[in-house]
């Protein structure tokens, strides 16, 4: 098996509000992704996806349990350090695209950099680089009001991968997207994966879920086992009770 990118363990994480007592949203859950993997996380409206994913992406913590993140335990940071870290290691990919309107694609996508370096000119080429890879290489200046749905979240999935983060978070990615957009994003993800990317996907979308490489479930907080649905890049497959595990290359179609 190659390194767990993320580990979670025995993570629960609650809601208290006022009049209605105490909910509990997510039950005791382990999961791993391994680095190079493209898990889906498949399930219904209320179930706890996007609390999972605010753990996961380190903008919420849990009431308990253990977190590893790239090799490290980020279960008590600070503040501070989980911000790094997550500015680090994360790229993110929302429902709602999150771009500035009267903006070009090349300028929402550098953005992140400019940020954090300040060098205009590397940023530049990188976010040219990044939305290359995302097959945008004809929409450079184009504003992102100019752009189809499909298209700005391609611009959002370049700007994610600015960083070279450890791994891709997305939420819902497509959920604003009609089927086919929806498809294409979900092709781009799998190329990207097959490229190097590490994603965690969530989606209510089982045909959309069933296009990841590994597809896991949750329900009421609690997270199934998973399926297996094709061997990703560099993913070990068990094979039968024997035990016999070996490399598997390539996607099938
Ligand atoms: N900040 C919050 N305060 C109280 N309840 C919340 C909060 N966020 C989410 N919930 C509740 O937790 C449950 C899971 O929500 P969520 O993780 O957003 O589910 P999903 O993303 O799968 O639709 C829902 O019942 C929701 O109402
Ligand atoms: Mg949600």
């Amino acid at each position: 098996m190659t390194r767990p990118m993320i580990k979670l363990t025995g993570i629960s994480k609650s809601y208290h509000r006022p009049g209605e007592g105490e909910l509990q949203v997510l039950k005791e859950v382990d999961f791993e992704v391994a680095e190079g993997e493209f898990v889906a996380i498949l399930g219904p409206s209320g179930s706890g996806k996007s609390t999972l994913m605010n753990i996961l992406g380190l903008l919420d913590t849990a009431d308990s349990g253990e977190y590893e993140l790239a090799g490290r335990n980020v279960s008590g940071m600070s503040a501070a350090e989980l911000a790094k870290t997550r500015n680090s290691t994360i790229g993110f990919v929302f429902q709602q695209f999150h771009l500035l309107p009267r903006t070009t694609a090349t300028e929402n996508v550098e953005l992140p950099l400019v940020y954090s370096h300040g060098q205009p000119g590397d940023a530049r080429k990188r976010a040219i680089d990044a939305l290359c890879r995302v097959g945008l290489e004809e929409r450079l200046t184009h504003f992102s009001g100019e752009l189809s749905g499909g298209q700005q979240q391609r611009v959002a999935i370049a700007r994610a991968l600015i960083n070279n983060p450890a791994i891709i978070l997305a939420d819902e990615p497509t959920g604003n997207l009609d089927q086919v957009a929806g498809g294409q994003i979900m092709n781009l993800f799998r190329e990207l994966n097959q490229a190097g990317s590490t994603i965690l996907l969530i989606t209510h979308d089982e045909q959309l879920a069933k296009k990841a490489g590994r597809m896991v479930t949750i329900n009421d907080g609690c997270l199934s086992a998973g399926n297996q649905l094709r061997a990703g890049r560099d993913v070990y497959v068990q094979h039968d009770a024997a035990g016999a595990s070996e490399p598997q290359s390539g996607v099938s179609a």
